[in-house]
């Protein structure tokens, strides 16, 4: 059975979600003599950690009380001070923390730094929880950059447009939502040329239940080799231009990417790749480099297809509407794979969202054999 205090420290993490990227969502439960004084959780990066909002309300009641954390308490300064520090100094008797920060500035020192001050450390309850309700930061502060997922809507016949090429909605009102439920989720959100063109996207955060602070929308990202998107662009047309990054390569003019600049967009100049695209790991180092934790990839085909083909997505979402487009024209996700055999993905989740089935997919990644 799970561990009551350590559900409900997972259960506090969750809160932050949708706002503490790129740190990690981290709950904090304290309990002293079986009662729970003090409860925190970690809302955005620079404010302060799920410990010292716990270590706040339990004040006095947190010496010698027992504290609950899914993550290995910082030890590092930063910008609100050392967790461990706190701890130390709040004279708590014994920390259980689910999983080990694999951050190279905590990385097992914030336990070491516990234990050297006379607590008593259990690593381990809840890990699997743990590790699965943090994998994006995981995946973000060991590989430096960020977690990607592609999404897409496709009809039954596997086709994600009509063969004219011309946007079409294919699936309900319950996907749309869905959907932009994950765009919340991720730090950014990325497209290929022909997309932004035929759909002219928002790429936007819209919810009917919520009025998001424009701070929280995510990244708008569009890769365009040659550079020649139009100027009249939704995502180059609106309050969020200045949280626009169009990777483009030295073959696009410099006088539309001063015309784009002047649109408040940033364009960045990206190496090209022997078939005159833009390079994706290059965009990723960037995009890491920029602190963009999670990337949710929305299409076309040719985009999905490149990061696919290169093995770079994490995660496969997939909109499946009862709809057939039965036109060989019209585009699959997913073109001129040679290496299907190579990636091996896993059904993670499935849901009804009526008429519509969103299928939740997961990379298995090889095992490591270790020499005996
Ligand atoms: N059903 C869905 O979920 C869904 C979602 C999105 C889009 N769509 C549909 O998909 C269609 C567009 O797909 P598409 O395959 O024609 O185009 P796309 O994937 O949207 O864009 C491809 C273009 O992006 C640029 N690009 C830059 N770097 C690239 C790289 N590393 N790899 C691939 N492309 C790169 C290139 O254009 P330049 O050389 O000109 O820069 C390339 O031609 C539209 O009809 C749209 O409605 C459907």
């Amino acid at each position: 059975m799970m561990n009551p205090y350590m559900h409900e420290a997972l259960t506090l993490a969750e809160q932050g979600r949708y706002s503490c990227a790129p740190n990690p969502m981290v709950g904090c439960v304290i309990v002293n003599r079986g009662q729970v004084v003090g409860r925190g959780w970690h809302q955005r990066a620079g404010e302060p950690h799920a410990e010292i909002v716990a270590l706040h309300e339990a004040g006095t009641l947190a010496a010698g009380a027992e504290i609950y954390v899914n993550l290995e308490p910082c030890c590092h300064e930063g910008r609100t001070g050392s967790c461990v520090a706190a701890l130390i100094a709040a004279k708590v008797s014994c920390v259980h923390l689910a999983v080990v920060d694999p951050n190279p500035l905590v990385a097992g020192q914030g336990l070491a730094q516990l234990r050297a001050a006379g607590i008593a450390v259990h690593i381990g309850c809840c890990a699997d929880e743990a590790l699965a309700l943090n994998q994006i930061f995981f995946h973000y502060i060991t590989q430096k950059q960020p977690f990607v997922m592609a999404k897409w809507a496709m009809s039954l016949d596997g086709k994600i447009s009509v063969p004219s090429g011309q946007s079409r909605q294919l699936t309900s009102t319950a996907a749309l939502e869905h959907s932009h439920r994950l765009r919340q989720a991720v730090a950014a959100i990325l497209v290929g040329a022909n997309t932004a063109i035929t759909d002219d996207p928002q790429l936007t955060v819209r919810r009917k239940d919520l009025n998001l602070d424009p701070n929280l929308q995510p990244w708008r990202i569009i890769l365009s080799a040659k550079g020649d998107l139009p100027h009249h662009l939704h995502l180059f047309n609106s309050p969020l231009a200045s949280k626009t990054l169009v990777y483009t390569t030295e073959h696009s003019l410099p006088s539309w990417r001063q015309r784009i600049e002047s649109q408040g967009v940033s364009v960045i100049i990206a190496p090209t790749t022997e078939e005159g695209m833009t390079d994706l790991l290059f965009v990723l180092k960037d995009l890491g480099e920029k602190h963009i934790s999670s990337l949710l990839v929305e299409g076309g085909s040719r985009i999905l297809t490149s990061f696919y083909r290169q093995a770079l997505l994490q995660k496969i979402i997939i909109y499946l509407a009862p709809k057939f487009i039965g036109h060989t024209e019209a585009l699959s996700p997913l073109r001129s794979l040679d290496l299907i055999s190579e990636q091996s993905w896993q059904i993670e989740e499935m849901l009804f969202l009526a008429p519509d089935v969103c299928l939740t997919l997961k990379k298995v990644e090889k095992k490591i054999c270790l020499p005996v």
